[in-house]
């Protein structure tokens, strides 16, 4: 009997090491530890032995079960870990693991400003006009009425730029958007220029200036220039636009004030400020202590640049302003430093 058993054992795990797949694995089970297997057909007949025999083929029996289960176990682990290496290497793709995750891009905060300014303003019937970021210092400055040597330049330190020998013109980095309305108004006055059309358009974009950087000053920055140009068009048509525009940017309920100042390209000139969203208008850092916090320059387009731009100063009249999208998007979000804008540092540019 015992002899018997060791043949069963021996046969058994024989076989076991051709089993490959969990098929063979279950037929393995039932032919050599199954319910009818000789195995089991060795413990049925135990009672037919002497006692003397029976306490030592039972623990021969019993050891060879273990050891067949063990083996089973052994090499069911074995098959699994081939199959899914096998799988592994045919099905590259491994359809439970999590997906990659998408990084999205976005526009830059001026941007999103930018467009959302253009937007209002589309809708109030302003048509967008791109000017040259690349202009001659008669476009910024002289046909705006800054004279060569006018003080009011001081204002805009200037990036000239080499370009021969131009004397009094030469070619700078546009300081303001405004030459924008030199170029519009020539070019709409040239489609009639006995009876040029109105005009009411916004030129966004970049400008530049030679400036020491810091937390409040940049050499970069964009602008959006306002103007309109037709027949009367008064100073109020000037205040009811700017003032609706406030209100659709910062609320409804938006407060807001003009202060005379000065432009060499318009008169009278103004200056407009919102009440201060950070502290209601009670005074605090942000609107040093006045309650109110500038938005833009703005006035009535000045009789000789109307003519420079080929509009009779006797017939029409216009109104302009120059606002900054970075400025509006600092008041709105408390941003203390303008610096953040063009350092290209994500933790700043994806919170927008
Ligand atoms: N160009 C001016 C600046 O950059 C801003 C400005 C003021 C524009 C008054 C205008 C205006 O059109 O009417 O400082």
């Amino acid at each position: 009997m015992l002899d018997k058993l060791n043949e069963i054992e021996k046969a058994a795990l024989d076989s076991l090491q051709s089993v490959n797949d969990q098929a063979a694995l279950d037929a393995w089970r039932v032919e050599n530890i199954g319910r009818s297997s000789s195995l089991m057909q060795v413990f049925a007949e135990l009672g037919k032995l002497s006692k003397e025999e029976r306490p030592a083929v039972g623990a021969a029996a019993n050891r060879v079960k273990v050891t067949l289960e063990s083996a089973l176990a052994e090499r069911s682990e074995a098959v699994k870990t081939a199959l899914l290496a096998k799988s592994l290497e045919e099905e590259q793709l491994d359809v439970t693991l999590p997906g990659r995750t998408i990084h999205r891009g976005r526009l830059h905060p001026s941007t999103q400003q930018l467009r959302h300014v253009l937007d209002i303003l589309a809708e109030m019937g302003f048509q967008v006009y791109t000017s040259r970021e690349v202009e001659t210092d008669e476009m910024n400055f002289q046909l705006l009425n800054f004279p060569p040597h006018h003080p009011a330049r001081e204002m805009q330190d200037t990036f000239f730029v080499q370009a021969g020998e131009r004397g009094d013109n030469p070619i700078l980095l546009r300081t303001q958007t405004s030459p924008g309305q030199i170029r519009a108004m020539r070019e709409f006055a040239a489609m009639n220029p006995d009876n040029p059309p109105p005009i009411r358009i916004a030129v966004p974009g970049m400008c530049y200036r030679y400036e020491q950087i810091t937390a409040r000053s940049e050499i970069q920055f964009n602008q959006v220039e306002g103007l309109a140009v037709g027949t009367n068009i008064t100073f109020s048509d000037l205040k009811g636009t700017l003032i609706e525009f406030a209100h659709r940017m910062f609320g409804q309920h938006a407060r807001t004030r003009f202060r005379a100042s000065y432009f060499p390209f318009t008169e009278p000139s103004a200056e407009m400020d919102v009440e201060c969203f950070v502290c209601g208008g009670k005074g605090c850092q942000v609107c040093k202590k006045s309650g109110w916090l500038e938005i833009l320059g703005c006035g009535m387009v000045h009789p000789v640049v109307l003519q420079n731009g080929g509009y009779d100063p006797t017939r029409y009249s216009g109104y302009a302003w120059g606002m900054g999208p970075e400025r509006q998007l600092m008041l709105r979000y408390k941003i203390d430093d303008i610096r953040y804008f063009w350092g290209n540092d994500l933790r700043f540019l994806e919170q927008f």
